[in-house]
């Protein structure tokens, strides 16, 4: 249990009062971190293991939607609390301790002894329960913007190893750009890639929850679980080599059909994407937004008219990968 109390609503303005740090803390009285949302390229999925969980070998993206978290140091009154404040008061995401960002700075309070507390604002820009991961990015950039700000000092390997605690896609959008996943996704092994890759993203109106597709796919696939498989050579050789073509062939995600099983609609979209000129579209994660990876800017606008004009999708995201991982930008 960490000694920290989270309280559900922070205030509008968060003051900076730095005369209240500890004297481990950082000098600094804000640290503004970016994380990247993510794409799966390739996703295996093995049978749950006794704790419910799958193992996974999957390949992930970091994508240019970019979460940003501010970390403020907090004013006397409020001291030894986590706040978290939605820069966008409307977006469906909760802001007391069930907000992965909130529970990230309790963990990290909890593991390095610090008592000071912290006043968290978050901008999104991933789709919310979208299957891209926003909620893991949110946690990941609060864990850096936290170890910042308190100076904590925790190195990498240390922070991944608390980030996997927090969730299986937590550890990804601290290292960003390209990585193998294995374990529960938690297992992260950066791998060399070339070139730019666009990508469009077609958003639902409501998101699908993860443990549901999960569940779906062991009904689909039921005794017949297909063994894992590895990441596929033909994938990471046209990410080293930047062919775009080839990377549209070797996409890949098993939890593809059951996001479809409880979302039919899906299957059109991808259709349509695919019609308008999109070397292929695909399930993002566990869904339900499909990622459509186009080969350049000018395919990227005919693709994204597309879907807008299909009257199938609640909005169109374009975004570039892969970038880097959770960094701090102020
Ligand atoms: O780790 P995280 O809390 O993000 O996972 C959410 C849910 O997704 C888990 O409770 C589990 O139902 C499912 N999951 C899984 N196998 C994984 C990752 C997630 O079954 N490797």
């Amino acid at each position: 249990m960490s000694h920290l109390r989270a309280v559900p609503s922070g205030p509008t303005n968060p003051s900076c009062d730095s005369s209240s740090a500890s004297p481990r803390s950082g000098s600094a009285s804000s640290v503004r971190v970016e994380a990247p949302g993510k794409v799966n390229l390739f996703l295996s999925v093995g049978a749950p293991g006794p704790d419910g969980y799958h193992p996974l070998t999957t390949v992930f993206q970091a994508v240019r939607l970019i979460e940003t978290v501010t970390a403020r140091r907090q004013s006397a009154q409020d001291h030894g609390t986590v706040t978290l404040t939605l820069e966008e008061p409307d977006a469906d995401v909760p802001t007391d301790a069930s907000n992965l960002a909130v529970q990230a700075a309790m963990l990290l309070a909890e593991a390095t002894g610090v008592g000071e507390g912290v006043d968290l604002l978050l901008r999104k820009r991933v789709p919310v329960a979208g299957g891209m991961a926003g909620g893991s990015a949110d946690a990941a950039a609060a864990l850096v913007a936290c170890n910042a700000l308190w100076g904590t000092g925790l190195p990498l390997p240390e922070l991944s190893a608390l980030a996997a605690r927090l969730g299986a896609d937590v550890p990804f959008p601290l290292t960003g750009a390209t990585a193998v996943g294995s374990g529960r996704g938690d297992l992260v092994t950066p791998i060399m890639t070339r070139g730019s890759y666009h990508w469009v993203f077609a958003l639902a109106e409501d998101g699908l929850s993860t443990p549901a597709v999960f569940r779906r796919f062991d009904e689909l696939t039921g005794a017949g679980q297909p063994a894992m498989r590895d990441v596929p050579e033909a994938l990471t050789a046209a990410l080293r080599a930047g062919d775009a073509r080839a990377l549209a062939d070797s996409l890949d995600n098993d939890l593809q059909a059951a996001a479809l099983d409880l979302r039919p609609e899906l299957a059109e979209v991808i259709a349509v994407a695919e019609d308008a000129g999109a070397l292929r579209a695909i399930v993002s994660g566990s869904g339900p937004t499909i990622a459509a990876l186009v080969e350049d800017p000018g395919s990227a606008q005919r693709v994204s008219r597309a879907l807008k004009a299909s009257g199938l999708v609640a909005g169109v995201l374009r975004a570039d990968a892969p970038v880097s991982g959770a960094r701090v930008v102020g």
